[in-house]
């Protein structure tokens, strides 16, 4: 696939991955990204995960014929792009690895000591590599979402090379069983953005500022697919997701249900919202759901209600792990209520604060609601309190 006249993509598909980085589901599949700079010198953009070396060998091959690349770029030394490091170089001893210094350090650990001490170009902010038409200007990226990350800017094509960044889950051939070609970008790239990358908003940001120095008419990322329109739409969206605002207005209910009890409650509040005209009311049962699926609705909608279960003197697990989710990715700047249910000693509430407590910017509901094993006439009057509540800040 030609991307411009002299960039080719050149990466591969892995329908047969279970979970990606050893966590995420993806019944798409996964992409993993790699472009080739067909100029009077031959660059390669990092290479693929090490079960696919052959076939993107052979992708490049067949691009260049007889020709042989001089550099791969490697911007990101997270095995899925740098597991074929090694076939590369092989395949290709006349060629160099360009790559930031922390990458030439990952290298000597992942590959037992080499680090191409004799066929290494150590790039960093502000370097330029000529290729002859196209100069590629690196740009560091530290934390986003490794410390050793550099994206690369071609300032003749003007395409942003941009690592993890602007990725999403799901290969590009669409031969999964559940591949779809309406796929809507946002919804896996946001589970992918808060999954892999939420943590470190305050890194992107500062990505999003240099990029905006930049004249970008493509977005090459290491998955997903080639971004060529409407870049405003994907940047925007970055913006909002690494500056944890809210994208959409709703209310999404987080819960966890031992009998169906608490889930009883859940569903009487979601129907109560959605008749009190809350724009949007999303329920997600945590036991049952992808849980990174669940994350992302955390920091897409601008409230929550938490609601669980007083468990072995704590919380549902479901609950108490789902909380950690998302605050060990800095979730903040929501309106947040709570649902407690325990037969004898109900405080999921309590814990559950206590677990937000570092959280910056949270708006609490005055109303709460606690149920004492089963709803009674107060837990549903609690309930409409509450419902009214949070339906008042879409009024
Ligand atoms: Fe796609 Fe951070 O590796």
């Amino acid at each position: 696939m030609e991307i411009t006249k002299d960039i080719i993509y050149v990466g591969v598909n892995d329908h047969d991955v279970d979970l990606f980085e050893g966590h995420y589901i993806v019944p798409e599949g996964m992409a993993y990204n790699s472009y080739l700079i067909n100029d009077e010198k031959v660059a390669v953009m990092d290479s693929v995960d090490c079960h696919f070396t052959d076939e993107w060998l052979g992708n490049i091959k067949a691009v260049l014929g007889d020709r042989t690349p001089d550099y791969l770029v490697v911007q990101h030394m997270e095995p899925d792009h740098s597991g074929s490091i090694r076939g590369f170089m092989e395949a290709f001893p006349q060629a160099c690895v360009v790559s930031s210094q922390k990458a030439f350090t990952m290298m000597k650990n992942f590959f037992e000591g080499e680090e191409y001490a004799d066929r290494r170009v150590v790039v960093g902010e502000g370097v330029v590599l000529d290729l002859g038409a196209h100069k590629l200007n690196f740009v560091a990226a530290p934390m986003v979402h490794w410390p050793e990350v550099v994206m690369t800017y071609d300032s003749t094509d003007k395409v942003l090379f941009s690592a993890d960044g602007f990725g999403k889950f799901g290969a590009l051939d669409k031969c999964g069983e559940t591949g779809a070609d309406d796929d809507d970008w946002a919804c896996e790239a946001r589970r992918y953005y808060f999954g892999i990358v939420g943590k470190y908003g305050m890194q992107v940001q500062a990505v999003l500022k240099k990029a905006a120095k930049l004249d970008i008419q493509t977005i090459c990322p290491l998955h997903g697919p080639v971004l060529m329109e409407d870049l405003g739409y994907y940047i925007g969206l970055y913006d909002t997701w690494s500056s944890y605002g809210s994208e959409s207005k709703g209310v999404v209910i987080s819960y966890t249900s031992v009998y169906g009890n608490t889930k009883k409650a859940v569903e009487l509040l979601a129907e109560k919202l959605e008749a009190k005209g809350v724009p949007e009311v999303v329920v997600n049962d945590l036991a049952r759901s992808d849980i990174a699926e669940c994350v992302e609705d955390g920091f897409r909608y601008d409230t929550q209600v938490f609601a669980t279960t007083t468990f072995n003197n704590d919380i549902f697990p479901f609950m108490k792990e789902y909380i950690h989710h998302l605050t060990e990715r800095n979730y903040q700047k929501k309106n947040v209520a709570f649902m407690e249910n325990g037969s004898w000693a109900p405080t999921a509430a309590k814990t559950m604060k206590a677990m937000l407590e570092g959280c910056k910017e949270l708006n609490y509901a005055e109303n709460g609601v606690k149920i004492v094993s089963a709803l009674n006439d107060e837990s549903r009057a609690q309930i409409e309190a509450l419902a009214e509540e949070l339906a008042a800040l879409y009024k």
